[in-house]
């Protein structure tokens, strides 16, 4: 199975997720690219099984609007039907960000293929492993 994995990550948070969540599918037995959201492209999610999408909760319970909004309005039109799995980290919040994300993607007509997985700051006890099976369990 072909696997990407694309992120925005302003403190590492979230970064450190993609690479956990890499981990896990990569012993499942995936092929995974893991790209910073700056170097991908529609191609990172057309041309894959499933597209792990992470970015954190940012401004007010937003998607980061340098880069990572620009990239999702650029995929909107080409994820219909295609697999995805949502993830990032959030701070204060109580997850609005990815509740809106979601129903977003939703929207675009994505299957949203894992029950998205949210972690407080930095993935640490219990997340290290949620974020693993995370990966895992989708591949
Ligand atoms: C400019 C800015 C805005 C933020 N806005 C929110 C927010 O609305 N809700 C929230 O829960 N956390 C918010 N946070 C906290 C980040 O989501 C949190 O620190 C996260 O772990 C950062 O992930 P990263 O290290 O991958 O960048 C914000 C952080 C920054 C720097």
């Amino acid at each position: 199975m072909k696997i990407s994995i694309v992120y925005w990550s302003g403190t590492g948070n979230t970064e450190a997720m993609a690479k956990l969540i890499q981990e896990g599918a990569v012993s499942a037995g995936a092929e995974v690219v893991l790209k910073e959201v700056a170097k991908a492209d529609v191609a990172d999610v057309a041309n894959v099984d499933v597209a792990f999408l992470g970015c954190p909760s940012m401004g007010s319970e937003e998607l980061e609007e340098g880069e990572f909004a620009p990239f999702i309005s650029s995929i909107e039109g080409q994820v219909s039907g295609k697999k995805l799995a949502l993830f990032g980290s959030y701070g204060w919040g109580d997850g609005q960000w990815m509740r809106d994300w979601e129903e977003r993607m939703k929207k675009a007509g994505a299957v949203l293929v894992a029950e998205s997985l949210i972690v407080n700051e930095a993935p640490a006890g219990d997340d290290i492993e949620k974020c693993k099976s995370f990966g895992k369990s989708v591949a």
